[in-house]
């Protein structure tokens, strides 16, 4: 099936590279197209660059949004007429970074992204939180774990955007685990609870009942 990633930075690029292992064909998209050139080219036959971030939707299921917070309701406004039907997954943390290069989180505690990020949706997109969970790094070396699978956590309020991000999360080399609705995606973010762990599905189910 066809999947549209926008973004091929430090983690768009890692899920693409998964999702292209695992079977997914992909249309790529970033801001000057130049990181999406040398990731398709890296990937192969599975790739193609989009004409630009509407056109990467063409023919695709679902879309990454690999971006960064700050620019994320921006795309999200550019696309807004091809999301109908389609599944968003969105693995972006709340995060800015000052012209020092300081990271802090942009929304205050108790608000998670998910609930945002629901609220720039335009009706008829289905919103999956998921993908973000791990550092890019950990991601790469937890796919594909063997004997048993990493748990790759996901939050969702829509059925059938629970479903195609259970699909790519396998896809991607993890079992996949719902921890809830989007309102509860700050679990999976930096500083939550969840965040960068990698474990299987017993222990996963444990630690979501635990919070
Ligand atoms: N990196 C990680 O380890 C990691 C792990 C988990 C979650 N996350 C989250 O994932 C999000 C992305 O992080 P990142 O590290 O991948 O950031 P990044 O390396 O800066 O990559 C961002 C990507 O977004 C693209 N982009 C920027 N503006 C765009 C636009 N208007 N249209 C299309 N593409 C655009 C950039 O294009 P160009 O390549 O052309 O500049 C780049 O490919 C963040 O919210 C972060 O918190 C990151």
């Amino acid at each position: 099936m066809t999947t549209a990633v926008i973004g091929t930075g430090g983690i768009g690029s890692v899920i693409a590279r998964r999702l292209a292992s695992g079977g997914e064909t992909l249309r790529l998209s970033s801001a000057d197209l130049e990181s999406a050139r040398t990731l398709a080219a890296e990937i192969g036959r599975a790739a193609v660059v989009a004409a630009d971030n509407r056109d990467a939707l063409r023919g695709a299921g679902a879309v990454v949004l690999a971006l960064r917070f700050t620019v994320l309701k921006g795309v999200i406004n550019e696309i807004a007429d091809v999301l109908t039907g389609k599944v968003v997954v969105v693995p972006s943390n709340p995060l800015g970074t000052d012209a020092q290069g300081n990271v802090s989180r942009l929304l205050p505690e108790g608000h998670s992204s998910g609930e945002l990020v629901a609220g720039w949706l335009p009706a008829g997109a289905r919103l999956a939180m998921a993908f973000g969970s791990m550092s890019a790094d950990l991601f790469e070396s937890a796919s594909n774990r063997s004997p048993e699978p990493a748990v790759l956590f996901y939050a969702a309020d829509d059925d059938r955007a629970g479903e195609e991000a259970e699909r790519l999360i396998r896809a991607a080399g993890f079992e996949p685990v719902k921890i809830g609705g989007v309102e509860q995606s700050g679990r999976l973010e930096v500083g939550g609870d969840l965040h960068d762990l990698v474990v299987g599905p017993a222990e996963a189910r444990s630690l979501i009942g635990g919070a």
